[in-house]
C-alpha cells in the first residue's frame, strides 16, 4: 500500500473520523434498527410540495436558482430569515449581522478557523456534539470539558476553568453551547443559568457559540430564551440555526447571526471554503418560507417525535434491566442513558450489532473519551414498531453483555 503520512497535513492528522459516520455504513445493513444517526424522519419531509417549488424555482428564476451567488447568502433569503427570525425569536439582525451558511456544520467549521490557533482554549459541555469536536479539532484547539448537569453546562463549572485559565495567562476562545435539547443528551439550559453563564463570559471577556437546530422541536415545557436575545446585541454571542432539523438536512442550509464585524470575517473566510451556499438550495428555502407552511409542518413533526419518544421512553421503562437512567428531553430528537459503570458500551456495541440494533457510543461525546458507560439513542428516524422491538433487542444485548 503507497504510504501518503509524510504529505498530510497536521490537521489532516489531527481529525480522527467521525464516529457515527463511520457507524452510519454498518446500520445501511438489512434487518438493523438503528438508534445512532441523527436523522430526521424522512416520511416527514415535505417532499411533493419541495418538488413542486423546485420545478417553479429553477424554471422561472434560472439565474438565481442555479447561478453562483453571493458568499454572504442571497438577499431575498436572508430578508425572509430577518423576518423568520423576528417572528420565531423577537430578535432584530440587519443583513450584515447575518450569514447564510451551508449548514450548522459549516458554522461550527468557521468559527474554529475564526478564533482558534493551536492550543486555544475551548470550552464545551460534557458531553458534547461529536460534530463539533471534530471541528475544533481540526484547528488543534485544547477543548476542555466541562461537568454538565440535567440543566446543561455548569455555570460554577464553567467560572472554575476560565479562572483557571486566567491565572495561566490563556484566553478562553469559545464557549461552545448547544442550549436546546442538546446532541447527545436532550436537555436544555433554563434562562436563569443561560443569564449566569452569558455574565461569565463577559466577566471573562470570551465569546458564547450557541448552537441551536433542535430548538423549535420542543414537545413541552415553555422555550428558554436565547443567549443572543439574552446578550442584547453586544455582541458576546454568536448563535447558529439550520433547516437541516426543521426541513430537510439535505439542503445544507443553516444561518449564523453575530455582531457584524464577526460575520464579516466569517464571510471572508467561507469565500475559501466553498464560495456561496448553494444558490439552488437558496432559491428552495426562500420559496418555501413564502408560502408561510414552515410553522404548520414544525408543528406536526414536533407531534409525530414526541409520540417517538414517548414510545422510547414506555420501551425503556418496560425492557431495561435495574440499574439502568435515561435522560426524558422535553424536545429534539434524542435521549441519553447511562449504564452500570462497569458496562462498556462501545464494546457491547458488538453485541448490539449481532442482535440488529445500532447506537452510539457516549463516549465519542466527551472530548476526554470518558462516559464509557453511557449511549445516545435517536428517536426521530425509526418507526413506532421498531422503536418498541430495538429497545427489546437492546436490553437483550445488555443482558447478554453483563
Ligand atoms: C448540535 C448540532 N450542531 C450542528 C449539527 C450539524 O447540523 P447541520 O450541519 O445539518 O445543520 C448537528 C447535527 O446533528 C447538531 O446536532
Amino acid at each position: 500500500m503507497k504510504d501518503f503520512s509524510h504529505l498530510f497535513s497536521n490537521v489532516s492528522k489531527n481529525v480522527c473520523a467521525s464516529e457515527i459516520r463511520e457507524l452510519l455504513k454498518i446500520i445501511g445493513q438489512k434487518g438493523m434498527i438503528s438508534f445512532a444517526g441523527g436523522l430526521p424522519a424522512p416520511d416527514l419531509f415535505p417532499a411533493e410540495e419541495l418538488g413542486e417549488i423546485a420545478k417553479k424555482a429553477i424554471t422561472q428564476n434560472p439565474n438565481k436558482a442555479l447561478q453562483y451567488g453571493s458568499t454572504e447568502g442571497s438577499n431575498d433569503l436572508r430578508k425572509e430569515l430577518i423576518k423568520l427570525i423576528k417572528q420565531e425569536e423577537n430578535i432584530d439582525v440587519s443583513l450584515d449581522e447575518l450569514l447564510v451558511i451551508s449548514a450548522s456544520q459549516q458554522g461550527l467549521d468557521l468559527a474554529g478557523k475564526a478564533f482558534v490557533n493551536p492550543g486555544d482554549a475551548v470550552l464545551v459541555g460534557m458531553p458534547t456534539y461529536l460534530g463539533a469536536l471534530q471541528a475544533f479539532d481540526t484547528y488543534a484547539a485544547d477543548i476542555i470539558g466541562v461537568e454538565s448537569d440535567d440543566f446543561g453546562m455548569k455555570p460554577e463549572a464553567i467560572e472554575q476553568k476560565l479562572a483557571e485559565l486566567k491565572e495561566q495567562g490563556r484566553q478562553c476562545k469559545l464557549i461552545y453551547i448547544v442550549p436546546d435539547f442538546q446532541n447527545p443528551t436532550g436537555t436544555t439550559v433554563p434562562t436563569q443559568r443561560r443569564i449566569k453563564i452569558l455574565d461569565i463570559a463577559k466577566k471573562y471577556n470570551t465569546i458564547i457559540l450557541e448552537d441551536s437546530p433542535y430548538r423549535k422541536v420542543r414537545f413541552s415545557g415553555e422555550p428558554q430564551e436565547t443567549f443572543y436575545s439574552l446578550d442584547k446585541g453586544q455582541g458576546n454571542v454568536i448563535t447558529m440555526f439550520t433547516f437541516s432539523k426543521t426541513l430537510v438536512p439535505g439542503f445544507r442550509l443553516g444561518y449564523v447571526i453575530g455582531n457584524k464585524e464577526i460575520i464579516r470575517k466569517f464571510v471572508i473566510l467561507k469565500q475559501a471554503m466553498d464560495l456561496c451556499t448553494s444558490p439552488t438550495c437558496q432559491a428552495l428555502a426562500e420559496a418555501y418560507l413564502k408560502t408561510g407552511k414552515l410553522e404548520e409542518h414544525v408543528k406536526h413533526m414536533t407531534k409525530v417525535y414526541s409520540a417517538k419518544r414517548d414510545a422510547m421512553l414506555k420501551a425503556l421503562e418496560t425492557y431495561m434491566p435495574e440499574g439502568i437512567t435515561w435522560t426524558k428531553p422535553e424536545g429534539g430528537l434524542f435521549l441519553f442513558v447511562v449504564l452500570p459503570e462497569h458496562i462498556d458500551t462501545a464494546k457491547m456495541l458488538h453485541t448490539a450489532i449481532k442482535h440488529n440494533v445500532a447506537y452510539v457510543s457516549g463516549s465519542a461525546f466527551y472530548p476526554d473519551k470518558s462516559g464509557k458507560n453511557t449511549m445516545r439513542l435517536n428517536f426521530s428516524y425509526s418507526s413506532f414498531e421498531d422503536i418498541d422491538e430495538g429497545m427489546k433487542r437492546l436490553a437483550q444485548a445488555i443482558k447478554e453483555y453483563k
